[in-house]
């Protein structure tokens, strides 16, 4: 009997990073929650979202990061259930979290206030009261919160080292693979390209006392192709192309849907991404651009990514 094909990305992810002990049981919750939503005629996104952490000592004291502060992934998670879709949100921990968003910069207790009986020895019994002008639009958000969490449309799983993001990755990938055409995977994460495999970290905390640190980091493998090719191989998959040069976006863009015949590049430049992104296709090239106006309004660009995405899905799945 012939072999299953095995990618040699398979046999370096095993290899060379170590496996989340809960990926099985989450890969489970995962193919539930899709097939579950499919046969109430939903489609399922999964969205990763977030930045992701390389760490330089296996006893982690520290390590690399970047910019990313979830909130692409956090606000199109929103959108996309208003579109009735349901969201496997994939995301770094502490990331920027749908709804609860809007509120990261606010001190809690500067929004709640107490009234009870005074002094520090008193009795804690009172009443807790929301200030509405320190939460602006509290209400609605935490309406829209309850409904998509009754509704159980919303499934989040966490990350926070590169490992973790790249088994959970493939977990969701094969979990979503039983539900074809009507998964869409929606990669917004901004994913370490270097790391340190695990057979040449040192266990303990590098000591400063040996001097100046030079760091030699490996390539982490393109999780794009083995997820395009072999893991959801007939999902639509978006993924995103940061650059900080403006010069060099659109051609990468498209270097990237050359190379791994997926459906969607989503380019956006490091400083503009909240006002202008362009969506790419092997065919077609879109500019969306939030105004002004457009801010004054509330509007945000993920809405707009997600209605050209949505539309672009339906067509994927009729052809
Ligand atoms: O989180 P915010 O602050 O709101 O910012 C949003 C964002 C700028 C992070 C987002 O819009 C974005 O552009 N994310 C992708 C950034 C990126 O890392 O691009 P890349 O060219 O390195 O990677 C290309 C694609 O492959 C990405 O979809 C990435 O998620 C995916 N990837 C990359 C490497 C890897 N090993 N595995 C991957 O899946």
């Amino acid at each position: 009997m012939a072999k299953p094909r095995i990618s040699s990305i398979d046999g370096k992810l095993a290899e060379e990073f170590a496996v989340p002990s809960h990926v099985e049981e989450v890969k489970e919750k995962m193919a539930a929650f899709a097939r579950r939503h499919v046969a109430a005629g939903r489609r399922v996104v999964l969205i990763t979202s977030g930045g992701t952490k390389v760490p330089l000592e296996s006893r982690t004291v520290r390590f690399l990061d970047n910019f990313s502060s979830g909130r692409r992934g956090a606000s199109s998670a929103e959108y996309f259930m208003d579109s009735g879709y349901a969201v496997i949100f994939l995301h770094r921990h502490r990331s920027l979290y749908p709804y609860a968003r809007m509120f990261s910069n606010i001190n809690m207790l500067d929004a709640l206030k107490f009234s009870g009986g005074g002094g520090a020895s008193s009795s804690n019994s009172g009443e807790v009261v929301v200030n509405q002008q320190v939460l602006p639009n509290i209400a609605k958000a935490l309406k829209r919160y309850q409904e998509v969490t009754e509704g159980e449309l919303l499934l989040p799983v966490e990350f926070s080292t590169l490992s973790e993001y790249l088994h959970l990755l493939k977990a969701a990938a094969k979990a979503l693979s039983t539900i074809g055409s009507e998964a869409m995977f929606y990669l917004a994460a901004a994913v370490s390209d270097f790391y340190i495999p695990a057979s040449e970290m040192p266990e303990h905390k590098i000591q400063s006392s040996n001097g100046p640190l030079q760091l030699s980091l490996n390539m982490v493998p393109k999780i794009l192709s083995p997820l395009v090719k072999d893991w959801a191989p007939r999902a639509f998959v978006i993924s995103f192309k940061l650059e900080t040069d403006a010069a060099i976006l659109l051609d990468k863009a498209r270097r990237a849907l050359d190379t791994y015949r997926h459906q969607v590049v989503v380019a956006n430049v490091l400083d503009s991404r909240r006002g202008y992104v362009v969506v790419v296709t092997p065919e077609t090239q879109a500019e969306l651009i939030i105004t002004e106006e457009d801010v004054k309004n509330d509007v945000e660009i993920e809405e707009r990514i997600v209605s050209n995405l949505t539309s672009a899905h339906n067509k994927f799945i009729t052809q």
